[in-house]
């Protein structure tokens, strides 16, 4: 079942305390990433929810750059496309930015203007959602180049950040801390 799937993927997350500062409690998808039982399982629960939560999505947008693991994998399966949120200096052509903060740092997102076309619908892949800082600044570039955000979905979910509260669209988590 879905929930013994996820049961399975939360039981090979790495957790490290103190990193990368002291009181950061790191959750590592890539220690799960090494199991390929895990990896399959991630792939078809993303694929199951992103259908079933949003079958009128018509691009996905990932974070850079854990996001990036996600997007194209859900692209595919759903036969759409996706485009990239990165972090300033990295993508050519003419871009749209937003400022953002997060759990332990700040910077600047980017996006390619033309990356969404005017009313399409965007959903939005990350791996975590901490403080709600890259996500909610992913939402307003999104709609900066005139994106329709119908929907967000995380891995994992650090719920006392209480980044959820800075969201104003749904979004859906596969596992909560
Ligand atoms: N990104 C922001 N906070 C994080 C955390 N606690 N673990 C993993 N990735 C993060």
């Amino acid at each position: 079942s879905t929930n013994e799937k996820l049961e399975y993927i939360k039981s090979k997350i790495g957790t490290f305390p103190d990193f990368p500062k002291k009181g950061i409690v790191f959750r590592d998808i890539f220690t799960a990433l090494r199991d390929p039982t895990a990896c399959r399982y991630l792939k078809e629960v993303l694929v199951q929810e992103v259908k079933q939560r949003y079958p009128n999505a018509e691009i996905i947008v990932g974070l850079e750059s854990r996001g990036f693991l996600f997007n194209l994998l859900i692209a595919t399966e759903l036969g759409i496309g996706c485009a990239p949120v990165r972090k300033k200096g990295k993508l050519p052509g003419d871009l749209i930015s937003v400022e953002y903060v997060l759990e332990y740092g700040k910077d600047i997102f980017e996006m390619q203007a033309n990356a969404i076309k005017p009313g399409q619908k965007v959903i939005i892949v990350d791996d975590l959602l901490a403080t709600g800082g890259s996500l909610k600044a992913a939402i307003e570039l999104v709609r900066k180049a005139g994106g329709d955000v119908i929907g967000g979905i995380v891995v994992m979910e650090l719920k006392d950040l209480r980044g959820r509260d800075k969201i104003d669209c749904d979004v859906h988590t596969l596992i909560k801390y």
